[in-house]
């Protein structure tokens, strides 16, 4: 690659973004990033110290910018996802206080004018704001779920100008295969529960208070459901193991999400959560960013 190839990565998160662009094997760049999260801007600068962190996309100009060549984002989906869709508080589609910032990347991507760019957001959002990005975008998303490289269910649309011949193959990967054997005693349940069956996705449903999602606890043999950030207590992800069910642990959400083993240490199992929910799967993006390569 060309040297000073400016990589700028809007909502960056834990630097996903970075993290997958060396797995595509591209690794000469600057990275500049737009995030206002001290934790997940602690986890990037500890993993990538030479990143540039430029704080609040709304005070990013590109008056201030070298020649960008690759504009990379995924904005908060809280207005537009799914599980939030139905709460009068939260549906507000790209008009909601989070998921407007898309129009930040829009901004930015029409004073930039980077050769290629990435957006990435929930397929659960409707058809409506789904056509809406894609109008400003001028191109229709590619849909593609994580459960083709991970043991997690995370259906995604990524809009891009990047050329992506197909989704990536499927691994075959289950929970089986990433869990740790021995899980700290913090990360298991004393809880009751009714078994639903050797062969159920969901294997059990737990006796704590809340939402049913809150409830499930996932069969081993099968995939987990979408890892998201952390909205009060119980919200991990469970699963069954050895006849009880069980937290997963920080360190199973970072395989999850493609993420090397230990990337998020130095923060609370809290934040850890938190910014994996939020971050992508890095070999979708990885997959997709291979074909900046060609
Ligand atoms: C869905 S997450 C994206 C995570 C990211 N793709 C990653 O790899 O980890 C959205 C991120 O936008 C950040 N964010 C929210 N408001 C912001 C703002 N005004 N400027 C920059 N980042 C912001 C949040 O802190 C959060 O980390």
């Amino acid at each position: 690659m060309i040297n000073q190839y400016n990589v700028l990565s809007l909502f960056d998160g834990m630097s996903c973004g970075q993290l997958a662009l060396h797995k595509a094997g591209l690794t000469d760049f600057n990275y500049l990033a737009s995030e206002i999260d001290k934790f997940a801007i602690q986890i990037t600068q500890s993993n990538y110290p030479n990143t540039v962190q430029l704080g609040d996309v709304h005070n990013i100009s590109a008056k201030d910018l070298p020649r960008i060549n690759l504009l990379l984002g995924g904005s908060p989906c809280q207005n537009l996802s799914q599980t939030t869709i139905n709460n009068i508080k939260h549906n507000q589609g790209l008009q909601g206080d989070k998921s407007k910032l898309f129009y930040e990347f829009l901004r930015i991507l029409s004073e930039t004018k980077p050769e290629h760019f990435l957006f990435e957001n929930v397929a659960s959002m409707t058809n409506a704001n789904r056509d809406l990005i894609s109008h400003a975008l001028e191109c229709d998303p590619i849909r593609i779920n994580s459960n083709l490289v991970s043991a997690q269910d995370r259906d995604r649309y990524y809009w891009t100008n990047i050329e992506v011949a197909a989704p990536p193959a499927d691994q075959g990967i289950i929970l089986n295969d990433i869990i740790e054997e021995n899980p700290a005693s913090k990360y298991w349940y004393a809880q009751t529960f009714d078994y639903l069956g050797d062969n159920e996705k969901v294997q059990a449903s737990l006796h704590i208070h809340g939402h049913d999602i809150l409830k499930r606890v996932y069969n081993l043999n099968g995939k987990v459901g979408t890892l998201t950030c952390l909205k009060g207590g119980n919200h991990q992800k469970k699963v069954f193991q050895n006849g009880t069910p069980r937290k997963l642990t920080p360190l199973e959400y970072e395989r999850l999400q493609n993420v090397p083993d230990g990337y998020t240490l130095g923060v609370s199992d809290t934040q850890r959560y938190n910014m994996l929910g939020n971050g992508w799967t890095i070999d979708v993006i990885a997959h997709i960013l291979q074909g900046l390569a060609k």
